[in-house]
């Protein structure tokens, strides 16, 4: 054991549960978070396919965009403290909910915008050029020859220079795509009602105060806004009209923002020239299912805006050391990036970690997550988020085989399970692992989980809280 200390408690030796709710490769979370936690993975699409051991046990949860978290989902984690999104929107998270039940949840803002504001470059620029439509051309076997050809083909194919570039959401991606496209001769103006007066000068850009104006004046439109309860369908039927006819609209923000039927209408009318989308309401993206299908002026980008080799992995490493620092520290005052702070009600104010707490922490999980009628199992892990002084119970086996947790077999894990041992068990069905490399043979884990929870039980005689 490598005596790692949880919430400063040196020398604490519960493992807390955290799980990748939709995903399943943790290869880039488990150097960050095996000394302190275990990690197991769901690769889930909905919480009705999260395993009951980890919707009872899972203290931490790591989710990417491709599962929703409403308040009916979030009330059937009994265990969960913080979440961790890993990107940067939480708009499949109900943050207030989760607040209001005492879950922290975290984001990874500052990720992939150079990614997002080089791609969404790409895509004003080819609407611009038509790049992907000429090179398309070609593949399908036509020949242009001659400026006439050429016009046909191209046409109509209006200059940059000069042109009104119009971003919704002048945030860090928005603010990063500005830089880049005035150095293709972009005028940039940008509508954030949220922000106060002043960027506009430091950036020697403009600034509108109205959607309308912002529509009225742009030659194409660039979304950038984080997606809320209030601007769902912004760009729809009424706002497309105050759009210059033949305008250019660029999505790499959130499709929700948008009205996808009432722009593909634009679309085939052509009121809307060209269109560039890298994200979509019902995602994963399926052209055939789409209101946008027959639009032959629309471009598509599979929500990849943000993907590069070095982001992808900054990302995961960046929310896996939010997710070690809840586990460490106090939440919220550990975390760097806390969107819910607003909304989070933890007891009596006091700061807790994801790992273990207090006396009145306790006490306060019991009220979120009453106790009653739960599995020992799930009660022994509450009562191991206590920490040593709030509580008793070792909910996860210690050693040398802590949070690794090798085992596939589940005839070996259930004589684990009956001998005490609190191995992770397959989180999911289809059957999913945990994470963690296969380091010990199964016998040899077995062995130790069933002496590790034996030790714990030893050590925690007496608690009547542990029961394995
Ligand atoms: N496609 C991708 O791969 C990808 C990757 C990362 C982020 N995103 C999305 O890009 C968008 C921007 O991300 P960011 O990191 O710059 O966020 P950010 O929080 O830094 O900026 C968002 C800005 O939008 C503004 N805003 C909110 N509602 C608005 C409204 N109704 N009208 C105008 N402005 C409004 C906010 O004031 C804020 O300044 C988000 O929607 C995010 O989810 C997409």
């Amino acid at each position: 054991m490598s005596g790692r200390s949880m919430n400063g408690v040196s020398g604490m030796t519960h493992r807390p549960l955290v799980a990748l709710l939709d995903g399943r490769d943790c290869s880039v979370e488990m150097p960050v978070l095996k000394d302190v936690a275990t990690v197991a993975f769901c690769d889930a699409n909905s919480t009705s396919e999260i395993h009951e051991k980890v919707l009872n046990e899972a203290v931490g949860a790591l989710m990417w965009h491709t599962i929703q978290l409403s308040r009916e989902d979030l009330a059937k984690f009994k265990s969960l403290r913080v979440i961790v999104r890993v990107g940067s929107g939480v708009d499949n998270v109900d943050v207030k909910a989760a607040g209001e039940m005492g879950v922290a949840v975290c984001n990874v803002p500052g990720f992939g915008i150079e990614e997002v504001a080089d791609t969404t470059l790409c895509l004003i620029l080819n609407l611009y050029r038509r790049t992907f439509w000429l090179a398309n051309m070609l593949r399908d076997g036509k020949k242009v020859s001659g400026p006439e050809h050429l016009r046909e083909a191209a046409a109509p194919c209006p200059r940059i220079r000069g042109d009104t570039l119009g971003i919704v959401g002048f945030g860090r991606i928005g603010t990063a795509v500005a830089l880049r496209a005035q150095a293709f001769g972009f005028r940039v103006t940008f509508y954030d009602p949220y922000l106060p007066d002043g960027i506009e000068k430091s950036l020697g850009v403009e600034r509108v105060y109205s959607l309308q104006d912002l529509l009225f004046q742009s030659d194409c439109i660039s979304l950038h806004c984080s997606l809320n309860e209030h601007n769902k369908h912004l760009i729809n039927e009424h706002t497309i009209r105050l759009m210059r006819p033949g305008a250019f609209l660029v999505n790499t923000a959130r499709g929700a923002l948008v009205d996808e039927h009432a722009v593909a209408k634009a679309l085939k009318e052509e009121r809307i020239r060209a269109a560039a989308f890298d994200v979509f309401e019902h995602e994963p993206f399926s052209l055939s299912a789409s209101p946008l299908k027959d639009c032959q002026n629309a471009l598509f980008t599979p929500h990849s805006a943000f993907y590069s080799d070095a982001s992808i992995r900054e990302l995961r490493e960046h929310a896996a050391a939010e997710m070690r620092r809840a586990i460490i520290g106090k939440i919220p005052e550990a975390l760097r990036n806390c969107v819910n702070a607003e909304f989070l009600q933890l007891p009596g104010n006091h700061g807790h970690s994801a790992a273990g707490g207090t006396a009145a922490r306790s006490a306060a999980a019991s009220a979120y997550h009453p106790t009653a009628g739960l599995s020992a199992n799930t009660a022994a892990a509450i009562a191991a988020l206590n920490g040593p002084g709030g509580g008793a119970g070792a909910a996860y086996p210690t050693g040398p085989y802590a949070g690794l947790a090798p085992l596939t077999d589940r005839d070996a894990l259930a004589a684990a399970a009956a001998a005490g041992g609190l191995v992770s068990l397959p989180m999911s069905l289809p059957p999913v692992i945990t994470s963690t490399p296969i380091a010990v043979s199964q016998a040899a884990a077995v062995a130790a989980a069933a002496a590790a929870a034996a030790a714990a039980a030893d050590g925690h005689k007496g608690s009547g809280e542990a029961e394995h």
